[in-house]
């Protein structure tokens, strides 16, 4: 089996790329990215030597690239992570969003149609599904809610998707997309807010919480996550949604006093900003269908994993402290700064 990872120097994609590796050492996996600001090669640094693995750097929507990579590899599968996938950048600079999120899926799916392939497989958001309202908690997202999105970054994956499926009716491209609530583990780039809030309580400085923190995300723990999609490329029906994630639900402010207790620091660090335009208030998965068809379900309940993921950040500081000492910090300043 030939697997081609898209975006395997990212968070999610780069613990997909070793969770892959030591489950099913027989395949070979292609990692493509282009390693922009949110690609990282240290994070593929244990398995650069193995003889199974192998790093293209390169645009998905580079459509000469890809298909020229599609001819030489001639792969059975493709796990498509590749994509901007930070919501406050793309309330900043929404042009690459539509780029990379639109036209780089477009792009791969002509070349599963020119070429071939078992299985194209989407990694999507709970985000393309919009919000929940903050007093209606027996609400959550079924694979059959609406498509109703807040940011231009939701609205790239949605129409992502939209394409996905377009091509498994008119083309019969045989494709899955799994729609996931929000991860958390290792590799996490700093920007994200429970890798900036351990970066920052660390190092003492203010911890800066959008609004309230009354808004409700659900965690995931990555490794659950790359589980799930192992089992929908293997086993989950082509031209299927399947959400993934469930009942780890927490308010954001929950989230940054549970890190701050965790490192022995002071609630004083956190410190109210201006809140995100367009602010989502709550997503929460219902993981019913991808449970009964796939046996899937979370295995690591939030308190566990949170724990693992500081531990994580305290013993791999090189690898963080190196991103937040580079061009971070003019992000750092632009995002933050008078906020
Ligand atoms: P990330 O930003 O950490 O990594 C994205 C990776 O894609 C980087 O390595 C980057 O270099 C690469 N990339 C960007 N543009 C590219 C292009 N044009 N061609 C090739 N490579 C490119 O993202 P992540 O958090 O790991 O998210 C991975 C995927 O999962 C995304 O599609 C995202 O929408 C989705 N997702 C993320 C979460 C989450 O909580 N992080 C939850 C649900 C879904
Ligand atoms: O739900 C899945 C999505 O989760 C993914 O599709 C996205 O790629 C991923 O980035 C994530 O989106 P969020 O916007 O939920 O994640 P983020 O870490 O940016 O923010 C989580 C919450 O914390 C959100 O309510 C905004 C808030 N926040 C974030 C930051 C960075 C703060 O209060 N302060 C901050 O500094």
């Amino acid at each position: 089996m030939k697997i081609i990872v898209t975006g395997g120097a990212g968070f999610i994609g780069g613990n997909f790329v070793h969770y892959m590796i030591k489950k099913y050492p027989e395949y070979d996996i292609i990692c493509l990215d282009k390693l922009t600001y949110a690609g990282n090669l240290e994070t593929l640094e244990p398995v650069m030597d193995n003889p199974k693995f192998k790093f293209v750097k390169g645009d998905i929507a580079d459509r000469e690239f890809v298909y020229k990579l599609f001819e030489e590899e001639k792969p059975d599968i493709i796990v498509n992570f590749a994509a901007e996938s930070h919501v406050d950048r793309s309330i900043s600079d929404p042009g690459i969003f539509l780029q990379t999120n639109i036209i780089g899926t477009g792009v791969l799916l002509d070349a599963c149609r020119e070429y071939g392939i078992k299985r194209y497989h989407q990694v999507s958001t709970d985000e393309v599904y919009g919000d929940l309202p903050l007093d209606r908690p027996d609400l959550f997202f079924t694979e059959t809610t609406p498509l109703h999105t807040s940011s231009p970054y939701s609205a790239s994956k949605a129409s992502a998707d939209l394409l996905v499926l377009a091509y498994h009716r008119t083309f019969k491209i045989p494709v899955t997309i799994s729609r996931c609530s929000n991860n958390y583990g290792p590799y996490h780039f700093p920007e994200k807010l429970i890798p900036l809030m351990i970066a920052n309580c660390l190092n003492d400085k203010p911890l800066p919480v959008y609004g309230k923190g009354e808004n409700v995300r659900d965690w995931l723990y990555v490794e659950d996550h790359c589980h799930a999609i192992d089992l929908i490329i293997h086993d989950g029906k082509v031209g299927e949604v399947y959400n993934i994630g469930g009942h780890n639900e927490r308010t954001n402010l929950q989230v940054v006093e549970t890190i701050i207790d965790a490192l022995g620091k002071s609630r004083d660090l956190i410190q109210y900003v201006t809140d995100r335009p367009g602010h989502d208030m709550r997503y929460a998965i219902d993981p019913t269908k991808i449970h009964n068809e796939l046996g899937w379900e979370p295995e690591t309940k939030f308190d566990e994993g949170i724990k693992r993921t500081i531990d994580w950040y305290l013993n791999n500081k090189p690898w963080w402290e190196k991103i937040i000492s580079g061009e971070y910090q003019n992000y750092y300043e632009k995002m933050y700064s008078g906020r």
